[in-house]
């Protein structure tokens, strides 16, 4: 009986450490010390054995049954910190490797121009207004002074919706807008920044481009409030070095009117091919608001004045950064978009 026990022994304690993982190692103990293992067995059918032989079974089969429930237990945290060493090799980051580069984003080219010309409005006591780029007819025409069977209207050939919604043809319609909000209060000073849309499709036309318009009402307002705030944006956006000059023009809702020329960014003046040896660059169009706008949008025209003005973005955008075809903006070739990280 003791050397069968030993035997049992033996093999438990073989079985124990060749155990490859815990669900094995509980396996091993449950056919050895469980309810119905071999340990157990002997323990419980010692009321067979003749008397005089009780004591030494039990006591080595206790023995045996504490031996082997110590083994199970270091084995099982070895097997334990084996299994956490493997996860942690498995996780382990090499510090030594290079990173991934990431790809960051940047501002399209006409939208670092469209803000830095904001900038320079925000700097002046300007603030942004915004309106819709689907507009209606009475908004983006009539009362902007543009009627119905104006030859005008001829100027800004449109995307029509119905016949009187339309994508609007300028940022003009903010103006209307801002003032039928406003009124009757002053001053009223904003710029728009929006997308605007017409039928031109060529190298300096897009049926989709960008315009900042500007709008100041109060009492007292001249053509040189007017002179003065865009020769201060054309120095800050172009360089100190910049004159700029009025020029006679006609627009309905501006009476008078002016295209507003900068001296050329190119030649500075001394004239050359961009310029068309004329020294001047013609960047937006201007005038003190006309009469009639006023009073269509709530303000008294014997008593409020004020000046508008209406620049292209991407024509900015050509002459400052050098831009010979105006569709390389909307290709959206990383090539060129990318020199303006
Ligand atoms: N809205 C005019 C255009 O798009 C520009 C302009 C704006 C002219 C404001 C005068 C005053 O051509």
């Amino acid at each position: 009986m003791q050397e069968k026990l030993q035997a049992l022994a033996a093999r438990a304690r073989a079985e124990i450490a060749a155990a490859a993982n815990g669900e094995e190692l509980k396996q091993i103990q449950v056919r050895y010390l469980g309810k119905k293992g071999e340990i157990t067995a002997v323990l419980r059918g010692m009321g067979q054995l003749p008397p005089a032989a009780r004591p030494v079974i039990g006591n080595l089969a206790n023995k045996i049954r504490d031996e082997l429930s110590a083994l199970f237990a270091s084995r099982e945290n070895e097997l334990r910190e084996e299994e956490r060493r493997r996860q942690m090799a498995a996780d382990q980051v090499d510090v030594t490797l290079p990173g991934r580069p990431q790809q960051l984003g940047y501002l399209h080219p006409l939208t670092q121009v469209m803000e830095e010309i904001a900038e320079i409005f925000l700097g002046m006591g300007f603030t942004i207004a915004e309106g819709p780029e689907v507009e209606t007819d009475y908004y983006n025409f009539e009362a902007l002074n543009i009627p119905k069977d104006h030859p005008a209207r001829e100027m800004q050939d449109s995307f029509y919706f119905q016949a009187d919604l339309l994508l609007r043809t300028h940022t003009s319609p903010v103006q209307v807008r801002t003032m039928e909000k406003m009124a009757p209060e002053v001053p009223v000073r904003i710029i728009a920044p929006g997308k605007v849309y017409r039928r031109d499709d060529d190298a300096t036309h897009s049926p989709m481009f960008h315009q900042v318009e500007g709008l100041v009402i109060d009492r007292n307002i001249s053509l040189s409030d007017l002179k003065g705030t865009l020769l201060l944006f054309a120095r800050q956006m172009f360089g100190e070095q910049q004159q700029v000059r009025l020029r006679p023009s006609f627009f309905p809702f501006t009476e008078p009117s002016a295209e507003v020329d900068i001296s050329c960014v190119i030649c500075g003046g001394t004239g050359c091919r961009t310029c068309k040896d004329t020294g001047w660059i013609e960047i937006l169009g201007s005038g003190m608001v006309h009469p009639r706008v006023l009073e269509m949008s709530g303000y008294d025209p014997e008593e409020y004045c004020g000046y508008a003005f209406g620049m292209g973005v991407e024509r900015i955008a050509m002459l400052k950064y050098g831009v010979d075809d105006l569709r390389l903006f909307f290709r959206n070739d990383l090539r060129m978009l990318r020199q303006f990280r």
